[in-house]
C-alpha cells in the first residue's frame, strides 16, 4: 500500500514538474487569449504574430513564465500594466516589433529579469529611470533602434547590469553621465552609430570595462581614452573611424589591452611612442590605413605581440628592427603594399612565426626567408609571397614549410623549367588559375598556369591535367597539344605526364576502408537509436524543456483533464 501511494505521489509530482515551453507563430490576440493551461508554461514563444497591442494584465495567467518572447510580431503599444505578473520572468524579448516608447509595463518590479531584448524597434529617445523596476538586469539590449538622446540616469540603478548593446543606432555624443553607475558592466556595444565625440568622464564609472566596440563610427580623436574607467580594457575595436593621427602615449593607461582594432582609418604614421604601454597587446590590426613611415621603435614595447596586421597600406619599405622586441610575433601581414625590400635578417629573432603573408606587395628578392632563425619551425610555417617581383629564390631551403605561395611572380623563365624538372613537394605551389579555350570542346577550361618572363617577352607554362578536360574526340589522349587561344603567348613548354591506364590498387584499398567506416558508422547509428529508445521508456523526465508547437499541445491538455 505504502509503496503504491508513493508511487501515485510521484506520478502527480512528475506530472506537475513538466516543463513546456509552448511556441505559436502566426497567432492573434484572440488566440493567445483562449490559451487554456498556462500555468504550466515556463517558456513561450509568439513570433509572426499580429500583435499590435497588448492590454493590461495581458500574461497574469502565466504567472510561471521564465522565458517570454514576442517578436516580429508588430507591436506598438503596450499598456501601462500589461507585464504584471511576470514575477518570475528571467528573460523578456520583444526584439523586432515597432515599439517607440520605453516604459516599465508593469506596477511591481520584475525582479527575476535578468536578460531584456528591446532590440529593433523604434525607440528615438531613453529617459531617465526607464529601467528602475528591472532592477536584475545583466543583459540590455537595445541595438537596432533610432536611439539619438539618451536621458541621463537612464541607466540608473542597474548596478547588475553587465553587457549594454547600443550598437546600431544614431548616437552622435557620448556624454560624460550616460553610463553612470554601471559599475559592473563589462561589455559594451556602440559600433555602427554616428559618434564624433566621447567627453572625458564617460567610462569613469565602468572600471570593471573590459569590451568596448567603437567600429563604423566617426571619430577623429582617441583621447577620451586615457580615462581611468577605460584601464582594465581587453578588446577595443576602433575601425572604420576617421582617426588619422596617434597621440604619443595615447594608450599608456590601456596596458591590459589584448585586442587593438584600428583597421580602416586614415593613419598615415606610427610614431615612436604611438602605441607605447601596450604591454598586453596580442593582436594590433592597423590594416587598410594610409601608413607610410614606421619608426623603428613604434612596435618596441609591445613584448606580448602575437599578430600584427598592417596589410592594405602605403609601406615601401620596414625599418630592419621593426619586430626586435616582439619575440613572440607568430602572425606577420603585410599584404598589399607596395614593399620593395625586407633586411634579410628581419626575421632572425622571431622563433614563434607560424604565418607571413606578403602577397601584392614588390618584392624581387626573397632572402629574408633564408635567415630565419634556426630553431623556428618550418614544418608550421606558411608563407605567401604570390603576386610580387620575384625572378627567382633558392628553393632547397624552403620545401620544407607546410605551405609556400610563389604565384604570380616575375619568374625568369630558365630558372623556373630547370627547377619544375624537379619534383616539388605539394606545398611549394606556382600555379594561378587560368582560363583557355581547349581543342577537345568549345568550352573554356579552368586550368592552371606560371608566368614567366624571357628576354623582356612574357610567357606562360600550362599544366594540364588531363583527367579535368572534358574529353570528346578521343579517349586515350593524354598529351595532345593545345593551344591557347585567349592568350597569345607561345605554346607551352612543358607537359606533364599522368598516367591514367595503371590498374589503381590504391583505390581498392580506399574503397575498402571506406566500406569499413560505412559499417561503422551503421552500427553506432544503430545504437543510439537504442539509447533513445530506451530513454523514451524511462519515463517522463526526458519531456522537460521539450517544445510543442500549438498543434501538438491540445492533446497534452486532453490528457490531463482525462488524468
Ligand atoms: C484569430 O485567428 C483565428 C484563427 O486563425 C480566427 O478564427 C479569428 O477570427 C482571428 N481573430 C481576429 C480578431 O483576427
Ligand atoms: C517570421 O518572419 C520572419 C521575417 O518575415 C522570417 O524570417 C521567420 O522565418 C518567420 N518565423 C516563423 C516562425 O514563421
Ligand atoms: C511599423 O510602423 C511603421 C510606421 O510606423 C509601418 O510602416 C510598419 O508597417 C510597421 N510594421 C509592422 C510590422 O507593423
Ligand atoms: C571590429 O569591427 C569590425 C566591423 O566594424 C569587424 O569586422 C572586426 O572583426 C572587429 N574586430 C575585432 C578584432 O573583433
Ligand atoms: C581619409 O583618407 C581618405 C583617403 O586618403 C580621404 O579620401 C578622406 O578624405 C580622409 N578622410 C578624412 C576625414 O580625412
Ligand atoms: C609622424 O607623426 C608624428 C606625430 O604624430 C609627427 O611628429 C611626425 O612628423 C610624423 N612623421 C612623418 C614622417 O610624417
Ligand atoms: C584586420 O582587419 C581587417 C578589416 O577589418 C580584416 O579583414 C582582417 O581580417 C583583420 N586582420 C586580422 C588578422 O584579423
Ligand atoms: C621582370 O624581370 C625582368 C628580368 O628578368 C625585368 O627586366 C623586368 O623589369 C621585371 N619586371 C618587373 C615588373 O619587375
Ligand atoms: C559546356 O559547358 C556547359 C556547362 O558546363 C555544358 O552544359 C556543355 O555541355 C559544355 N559544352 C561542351 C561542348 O562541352
Ligand atoms: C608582361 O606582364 C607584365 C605584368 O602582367 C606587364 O606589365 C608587361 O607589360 C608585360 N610585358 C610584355 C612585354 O608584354
Amino acid at each position: 500500500m505504502y509503496p503504491r501511494l508513493v508511487g501515485l505521489l510521484l506520478l502527480i509530482l512528475s506530472f506537475k514538474q513538466r516543463v513546456y515551453c509552448l511556441q505559436l507563430s502566426n497567432c492573434n490576440n484572440t488566440e493567445v487569449t483562449l490559451l487554456r493551461d498556462t500555468e504550466f508554461l515556463t517558456s513561450l514563444t509568439l513570433s509572426n504574430c499580429s500583435l499590435p497591442h497588448l492590454e493590461n494584465a495581458f500574461f497574469v495567467r502565466f504567472d510561471h513564465l521564465l522565458h517570454l518572447e514576442l517578436q516580429y510580431s508588430g507591436l506598438s503599444d503596450l499598456d501601462d500594466f500589461s507585464l504584471n505578473g511576470l514575477s518570475k520572468l528571467q528573460s523578456l524579448s520583444l526584439c523586432h516589433n515597432n515599439l517607440s516608447t520605453l516604459r516599465s509595463w508593469s506596477s511591481e518590479p520584475l525582479g527575476a529579469l535578468t536578460n531584456l531584448d528591446l532590440s529593433h524597434n523604434g525607440f528615438r529617445k531613453l529617459r531617465a529611470k526607464s529601467f528602475q523596476l528591472y532592477p536584475q538586469l545583466q543583459t540590455l539590449d537595445l541595438q537596432g533602434n533610432q536611439i539619438s538622446q539618451i536621458e541621463e540616469d537612464s541607466f540608473n540603478g542597474l548596478s547588475h547590469l553587465k553587457h549594454l548593446h547600443l550598437n546600431g543606432n544614431k548616437l552622435q555624443h557620448i556624454d560624460g553621465n550616460f553610463f553612470r553607475g554601471l559599475h559592473r558592466l563589462s561589455s559594451l556595444t556602440l559600433h555602427h552609430n554616428l559618434i564624433k565625440g566621447i567627453e572625458m568622464e564617460s567610462f569613469e564609472s565602468n572600471t570593471h570595462l573590459r569590451s568596448l566596440r567603437l567600429d563604423q563610427n566617426l571619430l577623429t580623436s582617441l583621447q577620451f581614452l586615457s580615462q581611468r574607467g577605460l584601464a582594465r580594457l581587453v578588446h577595443l575595436n576602433l575601425s572604420n573611424n576617421l582617426v588619422q593621427k596617434l597621440e604619443p602615449l595615447g594608450f599608456s593607461k590601456n596596458f591590459e589591452l589584448q585586442d587593438l582594432d584600428l583597421s580602416y582609418n586614415n593613419l598615415t604614421n606610427l610614431s615612436k611612442e604611438a602605441l607605447s604601454g601596450l604591454d598586453s597587446l596580442e593582436r594590433l590590426n592597423i590594416s587598410h590605413n594610409q601608413v607610410e613611415v614606421l619608426d623603428t621603435e613604434s612596435l618596441g614595447t609591445l613584448v606580448a605581440l602575437l599578430q600584427i596586421d598592417l596589410s592594405s597600406n602605403r609601406l615601401t619599405t620596414l625599418p630592419e628592427k621593426l619586430f626586435d622586441a616582439n619575440t613572440q610575433l607568430e602572425e606577420i601581414i603585410l599584404a598589399n603594399n607596395q614593399i620593395r625590400q625586407l633586411s634579410s635578417e628581419m626575421l632572425f629573432n622571431q622563433n614563434h612565426l607560424r604565418y607571413i603573408e606578403l602577397a601584392g606587395n614588390a618584392l624581387d628578392d626573397a632572402d629574408f626567408l633564408q635567415k630565419l632563425s634556426p630553431s623556428l619551425n618550418r614544418l608550421s610555417l606558411y608563407v605567401d609571397l604570390s603576386s610580387n617581383r620575384l625572378n627567382s629564390v633558392g628553393l632547397s631551403s624552403l620545401l620544407h614549410f607546410r605551405y609556400l605561395n610563389l604565384a604570380d611572380n616575375n619568374w625568369s623563365c630558365a630558372w623556373l623549367v630547370e627547377n619544375l624538372v624537379r619534383k616539388l613537394p605539394a606545398s611549394v605551389n606556382f600555379v594561378r588559375p587560368w582560363r583557355v579555350i581547349n581543342d577537345w570542346s568549345e568550352n573554356i577550361t579552368n586550368i592552371e598556369g606560371i608566368d614567366c618572363t624571357e628576354g623582356g617577352s612574357n610567357r606562360s607554362i600550362i599544366l594540364l591535367d588531363v583527367s579535368k578536360v572534358p574529353q570528346e574526340k578521343t579517349d586515350n589522349c593524354e598529351c595532345v597539344p593545345t593551344y591557347d587561344e585567349s592568350n597569345p603567348s607561345p605554346p607551352p613548354l612543358t607537359w606533364p605526364k599522368i598516367p591514367t591506364d595503371r590498374f589503381d590498387s590504391r583505390s581498392v584499398i580506399i574503397w575498402m576502408l571506406v566500406a569499413i567506416a560505412m559499417a561503422f558508422a551503421g552500427l553506432r547509428w544503430l545504437r543510439s537509436f537504442v539509447d533513445r529508445n530506451e530513454k523514451r521508456k524511462l519515463g517522463t523526465k526526458e519531456l522537460n524543456n521539450m517544445c510543442v508547437s500549438k498543434i501538438q499541445w491540445q492533446p497534452v491538455r486532453n490528457d490531463h483533464e482525462r488524468s
